[in-house]
């Protein structure tokens, strides 16, 4: 009642409507207090909800979802090692499209066994379960749709414009905004479980000096104060949509121009880490598979892989 109203709702009118006592009441205006609502009481007037504050728990997030199975099921926890390993362990109990979200990350896993720093600084870290009945070598492609939904949420939330660094780096006037880790548990020709594990910077304001140069935070870029459950919700729905897109043929044909427009390194020069040899090229655009098609110098093409190989801008991160 306090979401939907505006103005002050009356003690003796909630009383009366909840048939309970005004010390009841009170009691449960304290309760929210205490998580986190910006709640003002007035003598004479009553109670107003201010709504200038980033309440992030299970119930604001399971009510805020809109989809139909991304978000069917959100567990939150205000603190855990990596929401990766817990959608893993609780993958048997849980729904295809369940998230595991969290306020802190004590053991964060990044890409190629790097850890991913995740202190209460009002981040955002999740992790979203798949249970596809595709073969294992088209998991990959997943993470590029969720680097999509994200970069689509951002902009769609906070007026940003949010490009991708390939494969799944989502990137702010050319920083770092979010990181993507997909985890997967799988046999030769059958998955068991994907966990996509997204972690956005969200509210976070101090970075080591060597961090600055190639991260970034919404709040940073936007100056505001952003509403976490409203990004990530939109994260999921948009994740939703592309994904269903995605099902209809398991490539990525349909999604890879929107997936090209974001793409920082489009037609720049880029330096490709292969361990068979380091090469210059020029970065075109991905494929249906995923693949980044580079021209080297001597014009001969190449399809790469993520995974085989990093991609690194020649002038800086991007
Ligand atoms: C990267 O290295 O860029 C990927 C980072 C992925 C971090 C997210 S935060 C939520 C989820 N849980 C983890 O332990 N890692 C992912």
């Amino acid at each position: 009642m306090l979401k939907a109203c505006p103005d002050y709702l009356s003690g003796q009118m909630l009383c009366d409507y909840f048939q309970v006592s005004r010390t009841a009441v009170w009691k449960v205006m304290n309760q929210l207090k205490s998580e986190g609502y910006h709640i003002e009481a007035a003598p004479n007037r009553g109670y107003r909800l201010i709504q200038d504050t980033d309440i992030f728990q299970e119930e604001e997030l399971q009510r805020a979802v809109r989809g139909k199975w991304a978000g069917c099921k959100v567990i939150y926890k205000k603190t855990t090692g990596s929401t990766n390993l817990d959608a893993a362990a609780m993958a048997g109990e849980l729904p295809h499209g369940a998230v595991i979200v969290a306020d802190e990350q004590t053991a964060g896993r990044g890409r190629r066994g790097r850890s991913w720093v995740s202190e209460a600084e009002g981040n955002i870290y999740f992790s979203l379960l798949l249970k596809p009945d595709f073969l294992p070598e088209r998991a990959s492609m997943v993470t590029l749709v969720m680097a999509l939904a994200v970069a689509e949420a951002i902009e769609n939330v906070t007026k940003l414009s949010a490009g991708i660094k390939w494969p799944n780096d989502i990137v702010i006037g050319g920083k770092k905004v979010c990181g993507i880790l997909t985890e997967l548990r799988a046999e030769p020709d059958l998955i068991h479980h994907i966990v996509i594990g997204v972690g956005i910077n969200a509210h976070q304001k101090n970075f080591s000096e060597e961090a600055l140069a190639y991260a970034t935070s919404i709040d940073l870029e936007t100056g505001g104060f952003l509403n976490r459950t409203e990004l990530i919700t939109e994260v999921w729905a948009r994740f939703e949509a592309l994904y269903d897109e995605f099902e209809r043929t398991l490539d990525l044909g349909a999604l890879r121009e929107d997936y090209n427009v974001r793409l920082v390194s489009l037609g720049q020069e880029v330096r490709i880490l292969d361990p068979k040899g380091e090469y210059t090229a020029v970065s075109g655009g991905i494929d249906e598979k995923g693949r980044l098609q580079v021209t080297k110098e001597d014009g001969s093409r190449e399809s790469i892989f993520a995974g085989e190989v990093s991609v690194r801008g020649i002038y800086g991160y991007v």
